[in-house]
């Protein structure tokens, strides 16, 4: 897997305004995998990306400063996220390039590609997990590729870890809602394998100790 150099990831992190901010988007950036996958996925078959639930605008800056974008629109319903992100876009001059717009997930948009949708899925009721896919779905491009990363509901120390964590990301007000579902691996494989996608998961936890998987749904060419 690429990695981002160390003077472009402080780059990305002093564009954001508090230095709260800056020091958890450096932490993120060097310890978080999931990034460097999508850039990686991306580069491989480069399209538009719609990134739902993009929070402060991260993905954009990353795939941007990895020279794999090639036209973005990240979506989030949280307004000091879109605001966060966008003050952070103007400081770099790429407000233009990488645009966030406040909406819900399930807002449809004439861009068609692969869609991101990173660490969203469990702050939603089952049924709003499914209408938020049905809508990342519609958006793919054929052979493009909606690539989720969020924990799956299993048994294992991981997940109790990320749960707990999930707590007091709650607790601390940064979250407006707590995590509501944690979808399994087959209810995924069923509701994407149902829209006629290719599906492979694997485990992308990094340096983490929280559970998380990736989650790579092709649409056939
Ligand atoms: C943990 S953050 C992940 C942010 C970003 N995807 C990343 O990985 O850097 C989850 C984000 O999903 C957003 N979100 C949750 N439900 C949403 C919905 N129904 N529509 C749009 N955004 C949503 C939250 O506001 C939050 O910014």
């Amino acid at each position: 897997m690429s990695v981002m150099d160390a003077t472009a990831l402080y780059r990305i992190a002093e564009s954001y305004d508090h230095w709260f901010q800056r020091r958890y988007v450096q932490g993120k950036l060097a310890t978080d995998p999931a990034y460097a996958a999508v850039a990686d996925l991306v580069a491989r078959r480069p399209l538009p990306l719609l990134d739902i639930g993009c929070g402060i605008g991260l993905l954009g800056q990353y795939l941007y400063a990895r020279g794999v974008l090639v036209a973005y629109l990240g979506v989030d319903h949280d307004p000091r996220k879109i605001e966060a992100g966008r003050r952070a876009l103007r400081q770099s001059g790429l407000d233009k390039t990488v645009p966030l717009r406040l909406a819900d997930g399930s807002t449809a948009y004439p861009l068609r590609g692969h869609v991101a949708v990173l660490d969203v899925l469990h702050y939603l009721d089952k049924a709003k997990q499914r209408e938020l896919l049905d809508n990342a779905v519609a958006h793919l491009a054929p052979g493009g590729m909606l690539i989720v990363r969020n924990v799956l509901r299993e048994r294992s120390w991981r997940y109790a870890a990320t749960r707990v964590s999930e707590f007091f990301l709650s607790a601390s007000g940064w979250m407006r809602v707590g995590a509501q579902h944690y979808p399994s691996a087959d209810e995924l494989h069923e509701l994407l394998e149902g829209a006629g996608l290719r599906v492979s998961i694997r485990s992308l936890h990094g340096r983490t100790p929280f559970d998380c998987y990736l989650i790579v749904a092709e649409k056939p060419e």
